[in-house]
């Protein structure tokens, strides 16, 4: 079964990628390189000994999306992760945030619609709830006031599939990701921040290998148990994996609505600290990190609850925060011999 993946050299989408093809689907990789790199394509076929098929094309233009469907003709399913994801950059160019991720989704339904497409997972994220007032977070905590305009974008692209499939053929899944780390064991693909990185995990392994200096925690006086923000961190190949599941439930149409919700976390919330004692352990290094003051628009914590997507998806995260800290200083280690 062929499946396009919208963003698929990127960070979660090419783990994606890595776990369709070891479970047997024809993939093609649409994907601008705006914020990834063409070589992904060889390291995914180094990965599965599969290269996948690749598209570079600007989601936006609509024109080339039509042309793209019709080329491939049988695209059952689409898996679109394609977007802009830097929060702080959202905050500056708002409206090249919403041209892009709006402009993106509406140019795929169409051409689903059009060529008679049957399901669609979308990449969402627990941004969508802000700072919930209970805790854990289900999929029916209620929505927040986005905090950027990023997160607007996915609250809006949520209510445009929702609205969507309402009228249509498709059946699709919403996956709200938590806070996505690590990298493929293979250390052949991982995150690949282009400038400096805001998110917490590059910042430590950048920090530990000389990149850049000491790690800043953004503040210790949060109401937590050691004062800094609690998230719920997910390894990207438990995330991706939960991307197969998903696709594979709409296949066998087990989905009990025609648009589903999902929290992807672990349900674990680990802080800041928390974070960097688990880096230091997997990799016998002390992290260089000073305690400066909270970083405007965080939210002080925030993990998922994860019963209805273990129950009804079958999917649950199994990798460790040690897990998700080696694979990912493991990835830096392996960029820095490049
Ligand atoms: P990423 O930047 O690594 O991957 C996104 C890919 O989309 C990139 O390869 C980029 O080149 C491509 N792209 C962007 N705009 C495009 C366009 N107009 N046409 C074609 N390709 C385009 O990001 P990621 O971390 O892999 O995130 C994937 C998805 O998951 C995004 O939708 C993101 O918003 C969402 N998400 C990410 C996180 C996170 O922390 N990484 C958390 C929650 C949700
Ligand atoms: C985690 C914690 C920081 C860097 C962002 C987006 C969100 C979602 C996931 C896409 C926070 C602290 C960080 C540093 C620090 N993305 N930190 N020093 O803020 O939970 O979420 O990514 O949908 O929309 O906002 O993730 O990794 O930036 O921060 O102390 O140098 O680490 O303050 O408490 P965040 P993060």
């Amino acid at each position: 079964m062929k499946v396009l993946v919208t963003g698929g050299t990127g960070y979660i989408g090419s783990h994606t990628v890595v776990e369709l093809q070891q479970k047997g689907y024809e993939v093609v990789i649409a994907d601008n390189l705006i914020n990834s790199h063409r070589d992904v394509v060889d390291r995914i076929e180094k990965i599965t000994g599969i290269k996948p098929c690749f598209e570079q094309i600007d989601l936006t233009v609509e024109k080339g999306v039509k042309q793209m469907f019709d080329k491939h003709g049988d695209i059952h399913s689409v898996i679109h992760f394609a977007a802009l994801k830097a929060v702080g950059e959202s905050v500056k160019q708002p409206l090249r945030y919403y041209h892009n991720n709006i402009e993106s989704l509406i140019n795929i339904l169409d051409a689903m619609n059009r060529i008679g497409s049957k399901t669609i997972v979308f990449s969402s994220s627990c941004t969508v709830y802000g700072q919930p007032e209970k805790l854990p977070v289900t999929e029916l905590s209620p929505i927040q006031p986005a905090c950027s305009p990023y997160g607007h974008t996915k609250q809006i692209c949520e209510e445009i599939i929702a609205n969507t499939l309402s009228v249509s053929e498709l059946n699709g899944v919403l996956l709200r990701y938590f806070n996505p780390v690590g990298a493929h064991p293979s250390a052949l693909i991982g995150e690949l921040p282009l400038g400096a990185p805001n998110n917490l995990v590059p910042c430590i392994t950048q920090t530990a290998i000389g990149k850049r200096p000491a790690l800043k925690v953004f503040g210790d006086n949060y109401n937590t148990p050691d004062g800094t923000a609690v998230r719920d961190y997910i390894h990207v190949v438990d995330l991706a994996k939960s991307h197969v599941v998903a696709l594979e439930r709409l296949f066998n149409k087990k989905n009990k609505k025609n648009l589903e919700i999902f929290n992807i976390g672990t349900g674990q919330g680990y802080s800041v600290l928390e974070v960097i004692q688990s880096f230091e352990k997997v990799s016998g290094r002390k992290l260089d990190y000073e305690i400066v003051g909270r970083r405007s628009g965080d939210i002080e914590k925030i993990w998922a609850d994860t019963t209805f997507a273990n129950k009804e998806l079958g999917w649950k995260a199994v990798l460790g925060i040690d897990e998700m800290m080696l694979s990912a200083w493991n990835w830096e280690i392996a960029l820095k011999g490049e």
